[in-house]
């Protein structure tokens, strides 16, 4: 049989990340390359006493369908926490429930992409929504940025003009994926008032930001011009990625269509999980959880520092110092692609993700995404010092090419 593939599906790409963690699973690999949070923080006895408890009080209605908009328990609990956390003043109205944000993102993207609409991100920027946006076949236009993200400044360059006007700009304030870095107040609020000065549309993303070390970051962008913004949440990194429990927090005016495609892509997030996790968030239990991931992660991040520091002294590599999250991003000499780079880690055992992935322009070929959450210590220190050889090795055999130097030192990002 012939099937003839749509256009939209002729375009769809495996991710690149999936086969990459397929290496990941060769066995002895230590694999810094997942975007897993660590296992050890999924809070198994308080979700089986909740299974439980679902089960016993309201059995018939977890197992039933249920709201597309969500369960209103967890739907006043996600706008607490925003008021609390973010300095947004969110109704429960405003917030769907969705099946991951990922999900959120899908969806968006089907409710404001068209063939051929500009939409901005920055440069690096989150290679699942790069994935999400693509099936609307969008024009993906990267925003210029520095250590803090997008440059405000670089918004009027790359909006467009007239029916080519960018649809909105997709940000990671806190602790992005895949650099770590995270967006100053001052910057925010630049950023901010210029979207708002040309009427773009943000469209923000916040898995991570809870995950801080030191303090918490700087209130929401949407907090700025919540008409203008729509954001996103997950319950993800603070609790389990397996519940697939995300939100999406939407102005008034654009909730009825989100929903509406929420409907047709799944009619609603799976009650029981949304019951479950409802119950578990009794008793301020996450104010008691989040600590005990922060502690662990920041731990974590001071080892791979620690040992990269170590590891790569003498070496023409750069990272990023991240204040919360699960990633670090790394720069090796401009002239080392880290796509060849990795089938020698992985010979070595060691796997890392290649940076190009993460670019929807022209990629900076000489970067590369690490995760310091999954691993262990002695995994973290095996890991890097076998990194760090491969490295070595590979700048030993491929000299520095004279206009690469003079790049590499101009090069201020990250
Ligand atoms: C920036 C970002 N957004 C969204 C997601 C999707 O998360 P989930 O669908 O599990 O909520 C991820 C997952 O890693 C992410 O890193």
């Amino acid at each position: 049989m012939n099937w003839t593939l749509s256009r939209r599906a002729e375009g769809m790409n495996p991710s690149v990340l999936r086969e990459i963690l397929k290496v990941a699973e060769k066995p002895g690999i230590i694999s810094l390359a997942g975007g897993l949070p660590s296992a050890k923080t999924f809070p198994i006895e308080a979700m089986a006493a909740a299974c439980q408890e679902v089960l016993s009080k309201s059995g018939p209605a977890a197992l039933q369908y249920a709201a597309s908009e969500g369960y209103e328990p967890l739907r006043i609990w996600i706008t607490e926490q925003l008021a609390a956390n973010q300095g947004m003043t969110v109704d429960p109205d405003q917030v769907l429930i969705t099946t991951g944000s990922q999900q959120a993102l899908d969806l968006i993207g089907k409710v404001l992409i068209d063939t051929g609409s500009r939409i901005l991100v920055e440069t690096p920027t989150y290679l699942g929504a790069l994935q999400a946006f693509s099936p609307m076949e969008p024009n993906v236009v990267s925003v210029d940025c520095d250590e803090q993200g997008p440059l405000p400044e670089d918004l009027a360059v790359k909006i467009g003009e007239g029916a080519d006007r960018a649809r909105f700009m997709y940000l990671l304030p806190n602790f992005q994926n895949p650099t770590g870095r995270t967006m100053s107040a001052e910057r925010r609020a630049a950023l901010m008032a210029e979207a708002a000065r040309l009427g773009l549309p943000i469209v923000e993303d916040n898995p991570y930001g809870e995950l801080w070390f030191e303090q918490a970051p700087p209130a929401a962008l949407s907090s700025y011009n919540p008409e203008g913004s729509i954001y996103m949440g997950s319950f993800s990194k603070i609790l389990a990625p397996g519940l697939r429990l995300g939100y999406v927090i939407a102005p008034k005016a654009l909730y009825p269509k989100l929903l509406q495609a929420k409907q047709a892509a799944d009619l609603h997030t799976p009650i029981f999980n949304q019951r479950l996790v409802a119950e578990v968030l009794k008793d301020n239990f996450i104010d008691r959880h989040v600590p005990t991931i922060r502690a662990l992660y920041k731990q974590q991040r001071d080892t791979m520092l620690a040992v990269l520091e170590r590891e790569m002294a003498g070496l023409d590599v750069r990272w990023s110092k991240p204040e919360g999250g699960m990633f670090l991003w790394v720069r090796v000499p401009e002239h080392i692609d880290t796509l060849p780079l990795l089938a020698k880690a992985v010979e070595r055992n060691v796997a890392f993700v290649p940076g190009a992935a993460f670019y929807a322009g022209t990629p900076a070929r000489n970067t590369l995404r690490l995760s310091f959450v999954t691993a262990s210590a002695e995994q973290i220190n095996i890991a890097i010092t076998a990194l760090a050889e491969v490295l070595r090795a590979e700048i030993a055999a491929q000299p520095k090419p004279l206009q690469a130097a003079s790049a590499a030192e101009l090069d201020t990002v990250a």
